[in-house]
């Protein structure tokens, strides 16, 4: 499963890219608006931290603005994925840009059957919203599940599942367990990913019998043991 980082903060997109595990960025109007910074100018950044799909969002209400703004936006860098709301205004635009080979993703998808519109449009991908679903005691990991089960039943369809709105790392789990072919995170979910209490004190474990070793140094003891093989030969 491909994992995303869901943010417009240059510095978890720089830290985030450093761990070399991030296939992509997804940014939305509300991760830009948080950062108070230019749109345009941040968007071209993030494409200079992360070689991969970088989702940029358009605000027009109408899909001749829509395709205008995604046009735009897929001319900052070849690998600016247009981001665009499921409903009809999307749709139009989702078919217009795809048919001219500009990556599309169909965002604030809530039941099966928008998925299926969205891949009918030629969505590069489709963002089931988990969390959203979850806060109102809805199965949002069902909800990946049906999507996946529902696009594989026809594999000549090319849209990819990019499971959105993640709240914790188990929802990272579950949707893995699914099938779904991307995963979008925020900074501090990325974080807890690999945090677990039983490896630090394992860790620390090994560590501190390792002080009992008499030449301590790994370098030194590989530098020593060449020195005898080469004295050896
Ligand atoms: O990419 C969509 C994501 O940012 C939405 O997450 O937490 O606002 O539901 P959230």
């Amino acid at each position: 499963m491909k994992l995303f980082i869901d943010s417009a903060n240059l510095d978890e997109i720089r830290e985030a890219a450093s761990w070399g595990i991030i296939d992509g960025v997804t940014t939305n109007p509300s991760l830009i608006a948080k950062e108070g910074r230019d749109f345009i100018e941040t968007i071209h950044t993030i494409c200079g931290l992360v070689d991969g799909p970088i989702s940029a969002e358009v605000i027009a209400p109408t899909a001749a603005g829509m395709i205008a703004e995604g046009k735009a936006l897929a001319s900052l860098h070849k690998n600016v994925v247009v981001k665009v709301p499921l409903n009809i205004e999307g749709l139009k635009t989702c078919k217009a840009l795809s048919s001219e080979g500009i990556g599309v993703n169909v965002t604030l998808c809530f039941q099966p059957a928008q998925a299926l519109l969205a891949a009918k449009a030629g969505a590069t991908y489709i963002s089931p919203f988990v969390g959203r679903l979850d806060d109102i005691c809805e199965d949002g990991v069902q909800l990946i599940k049906s999507i996946v089960d529902i696009y594989r039943q026809y594999p000549d369809l090319k849209t990819q599942v990019l499971a959105a709105s993640i709240r914790h790392p188990l929802h990272i789990v579950q949707v893995a367990a699914v099938g779904s072919h991307v995963a979008t995170l925020p900074f501090k979910v990325l974080k807890a990913l690999y945090s677990h209490p039983l490896t630090d004190k394992g860790n620390a474990a090994f560590l501190k019998d390792w002080e009992t070793v008499p030449n301590k140094d790994i370098l030194a003891q590989v530098a020593a043991f060449q020195a005898r093989q080469g004295s050896a030969a």
